[in-house]
């Protein structure tokens, strides 16, 4: 079985994704992280972020069992992983290493942005999951301070949106829920409440399967 799951920065898909795997016990993938993993490398190399064949070839050696979430969560490596990833030689290089993942049994939880639209296209249940911007950035705001890192709700919305809109208007596989996806609306949602809908939404097309 393939759960696919979509949506914007900070709507807790992440947290949902981890918590699904371990409940249908599947294998995890944040896809983020792998545009995450080439953004911080390419940093780390001091390279122009624009330069696509340096990024693919950073891409081909992506070990994914061995990506530090911890060094990659920073808030700036997300924005530039965001614009790395308008990188169309970039994404085939990434999507091809997420299907290979994908399909391994016993089958796998994916999250990104384009898994239901593009990466994994025939998953069996998709979910796009999405809160209002305020909700999301306050739950990031809290998080980073929880962190002790410094953060302001107003800087935190205005990154957001941003994001969100790069993300969502990119020409190549933009954030877009899949026809045949189901909404998860979290803004009125604690974790454990959108985790029950979720695993009722999965439980019910695993049994039509
Ligand atoms: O989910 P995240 O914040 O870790 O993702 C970081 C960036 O990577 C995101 O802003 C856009 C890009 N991304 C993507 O283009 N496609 C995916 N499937 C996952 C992430």
């Amino acid at each position: 079985m393939i759960i696919a799951i979509d949506g914007p920065a900070a709507s807790g898909k992440g947290t949902l994704s981890r918590r699904l795997a371990e409940h249908f016990e599947l294998r995890h993938l944040d896809t983020g992280l792998t545009y995450r993993a080439v953004a911080a490398a390419l940093l780390a190399k001091g390279m122009p972020l624009g330069d696509e064949a340096i990024a693919i070839e950073i891409a081909r050696n992506l070990d994914l069992g061995h990506m530090d979430k911890s060094l990659l969560s920073a808030h700036e490596i997300g924005e530039v992983a965001s614009r790395v990833a308008v990188l169309g030689g970039l994404r085939e290089e990434l999507v091809r290493l997420q299907r290979e993942f994908a399909n391994k049994p016993p089958g796998a939880v994916l999250d990104g942005r384009d898994i239901g639209t593009v990466v994994c296209q025939n998953a069996e249940v998709k979910l796009f999951v999405t809160a209002s911007s305020e909700a999301r950035a306050h739950r990031r705001t809290d998080e980073m301070r929880s962190k002790g890192i410094e953060a302001e709700f107003a800087d935190v919305l205005e990154d957001l949106k941003r994001r969100d809109l790069r993300d969502s208007q990119r020409t190549i596989a933009p954030m877009k829920q899949a026809e045949d996806a189901h909404l998860l609306d979290t803004t009125e949602m604690d974790i454990e409440t959108a985790f029950q809908a979720a695993v009722d939404i999965i439980s019910k097309a695993r049994d039509t399967m």
